[in-house]
């Protein structure tokens, strides 16, 4: 018995679903597929534009300085983080990678690219750009200068300040004194500082 009624039951909930499957109420609505054209909007396309000004999450630049190494018109002028070995070490490797083949190893505007023909850029180590501001150099990358393309989408901003800060190293480097080298043998500094044996040098460096 009990057997035909657990059936009966079970023919009217399956009848039950079946009804239910027929109302189509609000399982119809006005919507757009992925790509499908529209007549309601003016450009015949579904797909909208982003609102104006959209940021995508993770990617808000609010520190103005930072990510345009200005302060309105006003150039950043130190590095906006603290100058540690692996700064300088990324900001050398950056550098070899993305800046050494125009303005060699040394900053001398003397690399293969320029040996070949391109325009030659300025020395890094002339009065103008060793006094500079350090977000001129940030600038430079993001935006171009001259004849110079931009880099803004192959390094990182981080990357940008990691090289402007190794600019600086490579500065320094040029004009370092005797004095600035403590405990040193003096006789082995007064060796000839030619810019080829630099450049030598720091080839061997970045190889490793
Ligand atoms: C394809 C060659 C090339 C590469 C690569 C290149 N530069 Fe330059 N750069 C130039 C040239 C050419 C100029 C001079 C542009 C001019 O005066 O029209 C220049 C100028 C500069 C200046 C001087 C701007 C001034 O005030 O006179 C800086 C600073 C600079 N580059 C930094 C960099 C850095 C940092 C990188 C690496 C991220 C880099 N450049 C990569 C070609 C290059």
């Amino acid at each position: 018995m009990s057997a035909i009624r657990w059936s009966r039951l079970g023919a009217v909930a399956v009848g039950a679903m079946l009804l239910a499957g027929c109302r189509q109420d609000m399982h119809n609505q006005p919507k757009y597929r992925g790509l499908r054209p529209s007549t309601f909007f003016a450009d015949g396309s579904s797909a909208r534009p982003l609102v104006e000004g959209t940021v995508a999450r993770g990617t808000l630049q609010t520190d103005e300085s930072f990510f345009t190494g200005k302060n309105g018109q006003t150039l950043v002028a130190e590095l906006p983080f603290a100058v540690e070995a692996q700064v300088l070490d990324r900001g050398q490797e950056r550098f070899n990678i993305y800046c050494a083949p125009c303005h060699d190893q040394t900053g001398n505007g003397r690399g293969m690219v320029v040996q070949r023909g391109y325009r030659q850029p300025p020395s890094f180590h002339i009065d103008r750009l060793r006094t500079v501001e350090i977000g001129h150099f940030f600038d430079t990358m993001t935006n171009g200068f001259g004849a110079m393309p931009d880099y803004r989408v192959q390094i990182s901003p981080r990357d940008r300040w990691n090289i402007a800060a190794y600019i600086r190293a490579l500065q320094l480097s040029q004009r370092a004194a005797t004095s600035d080298v403590p405990g040193g043998d003096p006789a082995k500094l007064a060796a000839p500082a030619a810019p080829a044996a630099g450049a030598g040098h720091a080839g061997g460096e970045g190889a490793k």
